[in-house]
């Protein structure tokens, strides 16, 4: 049984249940990959996607994990909905609900989105991602895929790159790694390393390459372009030249590293598309796993409303 009636992020989650979750989308996962994809397990259930902001991958894949288990899904956008007429996110969230709704996953672009709605409405609530807070479901889609490689976590070196300051993937993988055992190095340039972030029990670099030398595996982080505006850095082409990961620097190692990637991708920014698309690269195989780690936090939050045995 999961006790969690929401996932809010994945900072509330012990490490036994964070392996609950990956153990219970390896099965989903093998179950998805046979000719007859879908199970009717939740086929009494309705969920509702509200997606505040743009998505391609959570999306898609949350509403292809529910349809997989047989519930019933209504997608929302607000970019054409009635909050264009200045509805409240509480007042359409409720209408929503009035429509016997038992589910609603979020994507907001402020953080605590999630945490407030847990607290004013009565369907479980999962955070697709609220502001630079968290997005769960993408770490645990990202531990699932680190596993499938390397099968425990303890000991294994993983670095995360790039704009860190401006990421819940970032905050969600810190937790999700630390939690299971890894050992994490944040890697990019100070301007985009949030201040005190060691008291989270992680190192700090501004050095790509002895990050590379030290990790196991490497979680690319999109530079947000939108904030480029900024002036974190001086330019994407100086940012690619002393942050980018690309073939050169992955072929001066002595050794193969794994690269994750959460997407969308900035091509030759972050990473070079000949990284991106090389043996290195698990990005397609995260957006795979991202279906069954979906399934399996859908199943497990209404576990608790099935009938036993
Ligand atoms: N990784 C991720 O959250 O991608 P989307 O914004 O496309 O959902």
């Amino acid at each position: 049984m999961f006790k969690h009636k929401h996932l809010l992020g994945i900072e509330p989650l012990n490490k036994e249940e964070i392996i609950q979750i990956l153990d219970q989308a390896q099965q989903f996962k093998d179950i998805i990959n046979r000719p007859v994809k879908k199970v009717p397990t939740l086929r009494d259930f309705t969920v509702a996607n509200l997606f505040f902001e743009n998505s391609t991958r959570t999306k898609l894949s949350f509403e292809l994990a529910q349809k997989r288990l047989s519930a019933d899904v209504l997608n929302f956008s607000s970019s054409n909905s009635s909050v264009k007429k200045g509805e409240t996110l509480l007042d359409t969230v409720n209408n929503i609900l009035a429509m016997k709704v038992d589910m609603v996953v979020i994507r907001h672009s402020s953080p605590g989105v999630p945490i407030f709605l847990s607290k004013h409405i009565d369907a479980h609530i999962v955070n697709a991602g609220d502001g630079t807070h968290e997005h769960p479901t993408q770490a645990l889609l990202d531990a699932f895929s680190i596993r499938e490689k390397y099968n425990e976590f303890k000991g294994l070196n993983v670095a995360i790159i790039g704009d860190i300051l401006h990421s819940r993937v970032a905050l969600s993988n810190i937790f999700c790694l630390k939690k299971l055992g890894a050992n994490v190095r944040l890697c990019g340039p100070p301007t985009l390393i949030p201040k005190y972030v060691e008291e989270l029990g992680v190192t700090v670099s501004h050095n790509i390459e002895e990050t590379l030398a030290w990790c196991d595996v490497a979680n690319v982080l999109r530079i947000q372009m939108e904030r480029a505006d900024d002036a974190y850095f001086p330019s994407t082409s100086e940012y690619a030249q002393f942050y980018g990961v690309n073939m050169e620097r992955l072929n001066s190692l002595n050794k193969n590293i794994t690269i994750l990637h959460p997407g969308p991708i900035n091509r030759g920014v972050e990473i070079t598309t000949d990284v991106a698309d090389s043996s290195h690269s698990v990005i397609l195989d995260q957006v795979e796993n991202g279906v069954a780690v979906r399934m399996a936090v859908t199943y497990l939050l209404f576990s608790q409303r099935m009938p036993r045995g």
